[in-house]
């Protein structure tokens, strides 16, 4: 069978290729700069995979791959159509080149990113804005001609003597109004690969798109390696042209600052759905199972590391998807697709007893990469994986073994707390039926939630749409987690779970969310959840399974089957509700101190966080609308009130004995 890939004798004519420089005159026709393209591509392309690029009669497409291969100067372009065949060349060629290595299970691989480059990294990620547009000081921008030098700069010649692959993929279901197009180019058979498990194919969705530039642009660059890890750390640059639609990213090789579809294509998504009226998140979307097989669907909000993947993959319930959504309105409701098609998911804490079905998957042949684990004799292992530790084994600082100490002499565990897992949804037994329907989900509730240790309730709803969107969404805080560089555990400003991919003003970007539902038969409601809330020892007041709990109410409020407490901050379940569901779902006894302990209103705190909010919304975001300011201090009021009445610290079983007000 005939290689997919450019064989030696079929590679370009190096000399035609150099004088095939695109030379960009304002005075050419366009007709001309596409024939330059052209010639470039044919020169630089070995027939087969300059068919596979030609057969998109996309000029924008040809103009970016041309300049892309003019600037990083790739030994041989690969040219993904989507066959089988050239899928398996890509996931063949991550091994080939080192970047992947197989382990036991059939189809597994196991893949190491540098010591320095194990999470994304938000100092190198910025914007880059032509003069006179302001984005506000929250987010991270470089002046457009000044950044596009540097990361070009380090980008120039980045591809010699390696292989540029070029793929494209479909962000959200095929043949769907929600879904946009994007091709990514990459001398990273690892990225690929990973993108291939991560997104729906595209190839024949980016025929259709015809000649049009309507399409997301990723050019990535591994940049120098030394034993397979990108090694120029100080140059690792994540640039997104927003005009452009297209990210550069170079000298990283972790997913989350190279697999340009993930958050750095939300960031583009948000942007558009700004200017187009729907709303590019980072949540999943899952359907809860109420009474009468009844699925009602769920998008939830969470930073990183704060319980998305988990509460997506809830036993019993099934996933749509885990990370970003596009929500758009549709008969008369909000609906939902899941962007991906495939898990990046955290592996730490993943174990037997609590994820049965991601366990499975990861122990069962079938395509997966793991990403920064330990490898033990061909066997990946991580962090809390519920077996007893290893003695030796090799993760990616290279070898381990137990009791390892670092030159500080401090414990060095097994694996990185962010290693993760890469696999196809349809690998998951509880996918839902619907997780590819062109048309989305409908919406029944949107969650928020984040690392939250002493303020809000495990789980409470908003009174209106607006008060959710504001305080739940608009005033999110997290403590920061392992899943970006830096400190770990310090309260962070997080508004709807989004900040690090907002690319428009934030003021905007929370009026489109007040606006969103205006005029809509059916609003979705607005939760909010905390896994994270701690007692004064410190310890966590919450189980990880109570969140199973959690959906299940949420759905039967959706339909008005269950009362809810009224409080100063929203609808708060009753014990008896709970204590019901306790005993059905997770065959436990639930106390009414257990109950007491976690739902009781932290009024000082609640009051700082509104005054917190305030300050930032103030001060430091241009554009905030007044509406947001009003909600917060109706809140305030309402704290105040319960303060005077009944003290700092409240049972939910005196608001449940309070005559319920008028809202
Ligand atoms: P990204 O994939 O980075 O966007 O993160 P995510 O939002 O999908 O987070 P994920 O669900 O993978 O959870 C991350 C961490 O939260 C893991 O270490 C979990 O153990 C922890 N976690 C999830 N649920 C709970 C919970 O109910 N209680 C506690 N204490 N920890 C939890
Ligand atoms: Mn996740």
């Amino acid at each position: 069978m005939q290689s997919a890939g450019p064989s030696p004798s079929s590679s370009r004519d190096k000399q035609s290729f150099r004088n095939g420089r695109a030379v960009v005159s304002a005075s050419r026709k366009g007709s001309d700069v596409e024939k330059d393209h052209r010639r470039l591509l044919e020169s630089a392309l070995d027939r087969e995979n300059f068919d596979k690029l030609m057969y998109l009669e996309n000029p924008a497409l040809h103009r970016f791959v041309a300049e892309s291969i003019e600037l990083c100067k790739p030994e041989a372009v690969f040219v993904c159509s989507d066959s089988d065949e050239d899928i398996r060349f890509i996931r063949e060629l991550a091994i080939k080149n080192g970047e992947e290595r197989p382990l036991n299970i059939e189809g597994h691989t196991i893949h190491f990113d540098g010591p320095q480059d194990q999470g994304r990294d938000k100092a190198a990620t910025k914007y880059l804005v032509p003069p006179g547009v302001d984005l506000g000081a929250s987010l991270n921008t470089i002046d457009k001609e000044e950044g596009l030098a540097e990361v070009q700069g380090f980008l120039a010649g980045a591809m010699e003597g390696r292989m540029m692959l070029v793929r494209f993929f479909s962000l959200g279901p095929t043949n769907s109004d929600f879904s946009i197009s994007g091709v990514q180019v990459t001398d990273s058979a690892y990225v690929a690969h990973s993108e291939d498990l991560l997104y729906r194919s595209g190839y024949e969705q980016f025929k259709s798109l015809g000649a049009s530039p309507d399409f997301f642009r990723v050019l990535h660059s591994a940049g120098r390696l030394e034993n397979n890890v990108s090694i120029e750390i100080d140059k690792r640059r994540i640039y997104i042209d927003l005009d452009d639609e297209t990210v550069y990213s170079v000298n990283t090789q972790y997913a989350g600052n190279t697999v340009g579809f993930k958050k750095l294509s939300l960031r583009l998504a948000i942007r558009r759905a700004h200017r187009e009226r729907w709303l590019a998140e980072h949540m999943f979307v899952m359907g809860v199972h109420g009474p009468d097989e009844r699925v009602t669907y769920f998008t939830g909000a969470y930073p990183s590391a704060c319980g998305k993947t988990s509460t997506a993959m809830i036993p019993g319930e099934t996933i749509v998807g885990d990370d970003i959504a596009y929500l758009r309105r549709k008969h008369g409701r909000v609906h939902a697709v899941n962007v991906e098609s495939g898990i990046f998911g955290i592996i730490r804490d993943v174990n037997e007893k609590d994820d049965p079905l991601i366990w499975d998957v990861l122990h069962r042949p079938g395509e997966v990469i793991f990403s920064n684990v330990l490898e033990v004799n061909g066997s990946p292992r991580w962090l809390r994986d519920g077996l007893p530790e290893p003695e030796k084994g090799v993760n990616f600082q290279g070898d381990w073994h137990k009791g390892k100490t670092d030159s500080e002499g401090d414990h060095v565990p097994l694996a990185h707390p962010n290693s993760r897992y890469t696999f196809r949804l349809r690998e998951l037994e509880n996918l839902d039926l619907r997780a590819n329907d062109p048309e989305g989900v409908p919406v029944g509730g949107i969650i928020y939630g984040g690392r939250d240790s002493d303020t809000t309730t495990p789980v409470i709803q908003s009174f209106t749409w607006f008060h959710g969107v504001v305080t739940m969404g608009a005033c999110l805080e997290s403590e920061t987690t392992a899943a970006t560089i830096g400190k770990t555990g310090v309260r962070a400003f997080q508004p709807m779970a989004n900040l690090d991919f907002v690319s428009i003003l934030l003021g905007q970007y929370v009026r489109s969310h007040l606006e969103f539902t205006a005029g809509l038969e059916h609003q979705p409601l607005i939760f909010s959840t905390n896994y994270f809330l701690r007692d004064a020892d410190g310890k966590f007041i919450t189980g990880m399974k109570d969140k199973y709990v959690w959906v299940k109410w949420m759905e039967l409020r959706v339909h008005g089957d269950v009362d809810a407490i009224h409080t100063p901050v929203g609808f708060i379940p009753r014990y008896d509700d709970l204590a019901g569901l306790f005993k059905r779902v997770l065959d436990r006894d639930y106390t009414r101190e257990e109950y007491e302990k976690a739902f009781t209103l932290r009024i000082p705190e609640y009051l700082a966080k509104i005054e917190r909010m305030t300050g930032v919304w103030r001060d430091d975001v241009p554009e905030t609308p007044d509406i947001l300011f009003d909600i917060l201090e109706e809140q305030t009021e309402r704290l105040q009130e319960a303060l005077a009445k009944h003290g700092e610290y409240v049972s939910p079983f005196v608001f449940e004995a309070e005559p319920p007000e008028e809202e």
